[in-house]
């Protein structure tokens, strides 16, 4: 019996030894970018750790360059670091890596709308909804007025809070909600409204769920770990019921489409719909209008409701800086008048702010995962067809030379010695190239405007010492989400 044990365990030994061998053999035979062996079935997950993703990839760029392949499961995947190689795969490879690596949460938006969207119908509904975002009142001067129009709704809420603590998330996160809200469905929000509430609650929690280490786990195995029970359930949940929501205002501005009347962003892609351009084209359909309406409502609101949050714990932590900003506030705007975006000229202190607060937060580490469209040639290595591209963005983001002492807090990362607002290229915390943000504007000028607009009338007030304030995100993976904090605003004058 002991002889029959030894030999079969000896026999699986031989074998699971050839199949390595075997395994070795394949993968040296392909001229992919070095990185670490992979074993089969779970690649490289033992290299990883799933709760900070993106620090694991900065660990491996230092041993195996700015070019490297990593196998996720048994996904083959090619990252980038560093200015030069992301610049490279953006910009120079453009319409080979702009291809969308799936993301098995968001699999119900899969092939459809924008972000998720891989298959043949991305570029036409990427074109068709950002000339839409132009010309229909949804361009550079009308989101301005868009914004400035939300402003004192934000401000109101603000007051209403009578100088008592308060968790500023759903508050900070209506004024971006209704930004888009109103170009998407011409929709606002009261700041109490239950509706809008929940929609931002499934938001902020998808945003949450995303970034933790078992939805990384998820993404990675989504076939095996669909079956137990975990979060990911709730993440697939909260999308489809995003959707439903989204799909019901379509279905509603359908029954009420007036050609002659365009109300919004839905009305213009139904009607694009009901005219037939793309009628030959199978992924033109109400279910595609109304998962890029969804995409647009997620992303418009999200990331932006995020970055206000942790901009305003930073400033609470730096009350020397937030005074400094009262300053130019008071001498620029004055103290009435609602901010506008050729403040910005004049306010290069801010300008410098609102970068740094983005650079610093780094709010979407690793960015979204690109897909090489086709064989690519990069850097004499071979990226294969299929294989997921990740153009890290914390790695510019965080580049010593560029931003020296990257780990701080610091404006003048974004000054010149003058004080006049410093360019830097580095800065791509929207991406770039054929997959950049599609929101980017719209996203610099709220963060802008709705920054000064509070710190125009409030003071910001810590509940602790503002040296306690720790800055670290609470979760780092698909975002990084900052810490759960209450404050106190005071009205600086009347
Ligand atoms: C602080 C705010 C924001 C940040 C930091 C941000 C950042 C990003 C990043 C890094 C990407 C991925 C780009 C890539 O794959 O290379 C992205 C994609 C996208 N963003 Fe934003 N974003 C912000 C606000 C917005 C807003 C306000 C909107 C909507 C109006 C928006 C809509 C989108 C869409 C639709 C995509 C997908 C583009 C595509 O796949 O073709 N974003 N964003």
């Amino acid at each position: 019996m002991a002889a029959l044990g030894i030999t079969v365990a000896l026999l699986v030994w031989a074998a699971t030894l050839t199949l390595i061998s075997v395994w070795k053999q394949i993968y040296s035979s392909w001229n992919l970018p070095p990185g670490p062996f992979p074993l089969p079935i779970i690649g490289n997950l033992l290299q990883l750790d799933l709760k900070n993703f993106p620090k694991s990839l900065t660990k491996l760029a230092e041993r195996y360059g700015p070019v490297f392949t990593l196998y996720l499961g048994s996904q083959r995947t090619v990252v980038l670091h560093g200015y030069k190689a992301v610049k490279e795969a953006l910009l120079d490879h453009k319409n080979d890596l702009s291809g969308r690596g799936e993301i098995f949460a968001f699999q119900f938006h899969k092939d459809r709308g924008i972000t998720f969207n891989n298959g043949p119908g991305w570029k036409d509904t990427r074109r068709l909804s950002l000339t839409t975002l132009r010309d229909y009142g949804m361009g550079k001067r009308g989101n301005e007025e868009r914004i400035r129009r939300e402003i004192p709704f934000l401000l109101e809420a603000l007051k209403g809070t009578q100088g008592q603590p308060f968790d500023p998330t759903f508050l900070l996160g209506f004024a971006p909600c209704n930004v888009i809200a109103d170009i998407l469905f011409r929709k606002h929000f009261d700041y109490t409204d239950e509706t809008g509430l929940r929609i931002q609650r499934l938001f902020n929690e998808n945003f949450h769920l995303l970034s933790t280490g078992w939805l990384q786990l998820y993404n990675i195995f989504p076939s095996c770990l669909q079956y137990l029970p975990g979060s990911h359930r709730k993440v697939l949940k909260n999308v489809s019921e995003i959707k439903d929501y989204t799909s019901e205002r379509v279905k509603e501005h359908q029954q009420s489409l007036d050609p002659n009347c365009l109300r919004d962003f839905t009305d213009c892609l139904l009607l694009e719909l009901q005219k037939g351009r793309y009628s030959s084209e199978p992924w033109y359909t109400l279910d595609n209008i109304a998962v890029t309406v969804a995409d647009l409502f997620f992303a418009g609101t999200e990331t932006t409701s995020t970055t206000l949050r942790y901009g305003l714990l930073i400033l609470m932590k730096y009350p020397e800086i937030e005074e400094k900003l009262h300053e130019e506030i008071d001498r620029v705007i004055g103290p009435s008048r609602i901010p506008a975006i050729k403040d910005r000229l004049e306010m290069p202190y801010m300008d410098a702010v609102v970068h740094e607060i983005q650079r610093f937060i780094d709010l979407l580490p690793s960015n979204l995962p690109h897909e090489a469209n086709q064989d690519t040639v990069f850097r004499g290595y071979v990226i294969p067809k299929g294989t997921v591209v990740i153009p890290t963005l914390d790695s510019l983001l965080f580049d010593k030379q560029e931003f020296p002492d990257p780990e701080k807090f610091k404006p003048e990362h974004f000054l010149n010695e003058n004080g006049k607002f410093k360019y830097s290229d580095y800065f791509k915390a929207f991406s770039a190239g054929k997959r950049v943000c599609v929101g980017e504007g719209l996203a610099r000028m709220e963060l802008f405007l709705f920054l000064s607009a509070v710190l125009q009338h409030f003071n910001l007030k810590s509940l602790v010492d503002p040296k306690d304030i720790d800055l670290s995100p609470i979760v780092i993976g698909f975002a990084k989400i900052p810490p759960h904090y209450k404050l106190r605003v005071i009205p600086r004058s009347g």
